[in-house]
């Protein structure tokens, strides 16, 4: 351990185990540019202190430029002792400009704000590209919702059939879940972006560093205001965890209504052979497996939150090496969800939709409220013309008519305030068109759905 960068205090070798155990470099060398930039923003509000020369600090930055070449032609090696990506690249450093200036880097600096600040910034950068996919995901719903505005389906409660809508209202009603997820990622992109450097190990900087300038160098909207919060703080892995587990949670209900959509008994959509799989038995069989890839997934986020939540809840203030276990799960959730987005968008702007399919699948009884509506406007009390709306839905299923093909005479024998103009109410167009309030079904409602939603790209 005496060739540890820390091992000045220590006389023993560490166990070779414990040194797996304790290394992060194979998962956060992935933040290498991140660890470089902090180094030289870092290194130049030294020399702005007086810390380092001007010169010692160009020695630094050409060290670095050397590294940044070495990660990203992929020829870096790794030393047996470099523990995690700031020891790696701090000990490159000193190997290509010396020691002397070398050793100068790290005054007045720990690896605890180090970490919070390569991850916060690595996270930011993550953060907005996710933000472009989920834009594209409302996009082509959007898209689609405006070609396909004459398709009418029949919408659920319960999973049973309740009143026809329009496939683009179906297509909105997640559009717009996604709509307020974009909103919270923007909300958690901004306390993300927070710069830990000149917080120390706990206790602040001694040296009078520039906290702002740094900031400003390295694209942070602000500071954190409190060291020892600082360096302990995850809030933006866990919020970033909880955002994601709310997303997967969204599109995971998209996928499941269109896994249900997509079976032979609905036929509404067909998926597209891109997004399909087939069995290795059953000849004919072609499974909707990336839904249920994103329906399954989403549990995998959700426990990855939880888990970090458990890792963070017992833990003394500052630092304490337990942190060290929320980069992989971030990591990985990271891409669990990007994946899931563009997979999602996919899905959606190759998907066939069969409307004759869905047309067939709409029922006289989904209309049984246009009849208690339409007693309304004759001036029954709703409460009685749904009671007489419902005996007309028991009558026809009493007598095996379909509830649209039930004669004027039946009719009046059910109420005598029957007009003939009744049969009117008998449509499904016109059953959509009436929902014409805000965030209704008509064809009006839907297009202003789709604008509001425009807003936000
Ligand atoms: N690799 C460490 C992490 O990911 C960096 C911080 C180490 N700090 C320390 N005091 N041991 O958390």
């Amino acid at each position: 351990a005496e060739n540890m960068l820390w091992g000045g205090r220590f006389t023993e070798g560490i166990d070779p185990l414990m040194m797996q155990y304790n290394m992060s470099l194979p998962f956060d060398r992935v933040m290498w540019k991140q660890d470089i930039a902090g180094s030289i923003a870092f290194a130049r509000a030294n020399m702005n202190n007086g810390i380092l020369t001007a010169h010692e600090f160009s020695e630094i930055e050409r060290g670095f430029a050397a590294i940044a070449q070495e990660w990203s032609t992929n020829t870096f090696e790794a030393k047996e002792n470099d523990e995690d990506i700031h020891t790696a690249n701090e000990r490159r450093l000193s190997e290509i400009i010396g020691k002397e200036i070398g050793g100068k880097l790290h005054t007045g600096r720990s690896r605890n704000e180090q970490v919070a600040t390569d991850m916060r910034l690595w996270l930011r950068d993550e953060l907005r590209i996710l933000d472009s996919h989920l834009c594209d995901l409302i996009k082509v719903s959007v898209a689609r919702a405006e070609k396909e505005i004459e398709i009418i389906m029949p919408g659920y409660t319960h999973l049973q059939k309740a009143q026809p809508v329009r496939w683009s209202h179906w297509m909105l009603s997640h559009a717009t879940a996604f709509a307020s997820e974009l909103q919270r990622l923007r909300e958690v992109i901004a306390r993300v972006n927070r710069s830990p450097l000149g917080c120390g190990a706990l206790a602040g900087n001694p040296f009078q560093i520039d906290r702002h300038a740094m900031a400003k160098e390295l694209g942070f909207d602000d500071l954190l205001y409190n060291s020892m919060n600082t360096v302990g703080d995850r809030d933006f892995a866990m919020e970033t965890m909880q955002w994601g587990s709310s997303f997967m949670l969204k599109i995971s209900r998209w996928a499941e209504d269109l896994i249900i959509y997509s079976s032979l008994e609905f036929g509404f959509v067909r998926l597209s052979d891109a997004y399909s799989t087939g069995s290795s038995l059953m000849p004919q069989k072609k499974n909707a497996d990336s839904l249920e890839l994103l329906r399954g997934k989403s549990g995998r986020a959700f426990g990855q939150m939880a888990g970090l939540m458990c890792t963070i809840k017992g833990l003394p203030t500052t630092y304490n090496k337990d942190l060290q276990e929320s980069i992989e799960p971030l990591l990985d959730h990271i891409k669990t969800v990007s994946d899931s987005i563009q997979i999602a968008t996919g899905v959606l702007s190759t998907l066939t939709t069969i409307p004759e399919k869905m047309s067939a699948a709409l029922a006289p009884e989904m209309l049984a409220t246009e009849i208690a509506d339409y007693l309304v406007r004759q001036g029954v009390p709703f409460r009685e013309g749904h009671h007489i709306s419902g005996r007309v839905v028991a009558l026809a299923e009493n007598t095996g008519i379909p509830m649209d093909k039930l004669s004027m005479e039946q009719l009046k024998a059910v109420d005598a305030r029957f007009g003939d103009d009744v049969q009117t109410c008998l449509d499904y167009e016109r059953a959509v068109e009436l929902k014409d309030a805000v965030g209704g079904t008509s064809k009006r409602a839907v297009l202003e759905q789709t604008a509001v939603l425009k807003k936000l790209l």
